[in-house]
């Protein structure tokens, strides 16, 4: 099997003058292609300190971070963004949509960095708008959206690159229990499709849908282990 995910001792300080917060302190971690992960742990264990150095959002004190064959430690921020851009996609708790753009174009966007021509951006936003089941919403605004329709569109958003990975830092957060599960079954069906999805949350209910659980305290690992994936409720 091959990892799209290698990390060797990686570890994440903050400064604050002299004072140093050891927030990630030597996490090393395979993740293979197509697997299923839960992140859990206490608020503060570096849930989401790891899930943006694993997206390229930010970069490690030190340690070795391999994202599918490139060595992004050792990345300046241009080649970081770039390998970000392709090998990435991210939803965020708060679906963080650009509020101006449609349903469309929000999930076309990252093909214009991307270098797509405009017709063809289209066309792709339109496929995976189908495959979240939101084409009739498509030129709707994100205030003219619920907040299940949003995460839709995010969800959409960062498959339409084709990523080596999918980052999800607590998507249901803002959700209620029924939209929650219905995200997690489009989470489900992009597994499905052979994606590899890296999901963080609090809740039992929603880690059930991984295949592996892997828990983090106070910045080291605490537990790693593979189950049987519970039939949804
Ligand atoms: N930019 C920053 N500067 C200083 N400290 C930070 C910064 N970002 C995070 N921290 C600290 O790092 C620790 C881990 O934060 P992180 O956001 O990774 O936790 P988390 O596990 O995602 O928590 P939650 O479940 O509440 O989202 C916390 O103590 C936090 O205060
Ligand atoms: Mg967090």
């Amino acid at each position: 099997m091959s990892a799209v995910i290698h990390l060797e001792q990686i570890r994440k300080s903050y400064f604050m003058g002299k004072q140093e917060l050891q927030v990630l302190k030597g996490i090393s971690l395979d993740i293979n292609r197509n697997e299923y992960v839960a992140l859990m742990g206490p608020s503060g264990s570096g849930k989401s300190t790891l899930m943006n150095i694993l997206g390229c959002l930010d970069s490690p004190t030190s340690g070795k971070y391999i994202l599918n064959g490139h060595d992004v430690s050792k990345m300046a921020d241009n080649d970081l963004a770039e390998v970000r851009n392709k090998e990435i996609g991210f939803v965020f708790q708060q679906f963080n949509l650009l509020p101006r753009l449609t349903a469309l174009e929000n999930v076309a966007l990252p093909l214009i960095y991307a270098g797509i021509p405009k017709k063809q951006r289209l066309d792709m936003a339109n496929e995976v708008l189908k495959k979240v089941d939101l084409t009739e919403r498509s030129h709707h605004k994100p205030n003219e959206l619920s907040g299940g329709q949003c995460q839709r569109v995010a969800i959409a958003r960062a498959l339409v690159n084709n990523p080596s990975i999918i980052l999800a830092d607590e998507p249901t957060g803002n959700l209620d229990t029924k939209t929650s599960y219905e995200i997690m079954s489009i989470f489900q069906k992009i597994h499905d499709d052979g994606n590899t999805v890296v999901l963080v949350t609090h809740e039992d209910d929603i880690s059930k849908y991984a295949k592996r659980i892997i828990r983090l305290r106070d910045g080291v690992l605490e537990s790693d282990r593979k189950h049987e994936q519970v039939e949804p409720v």
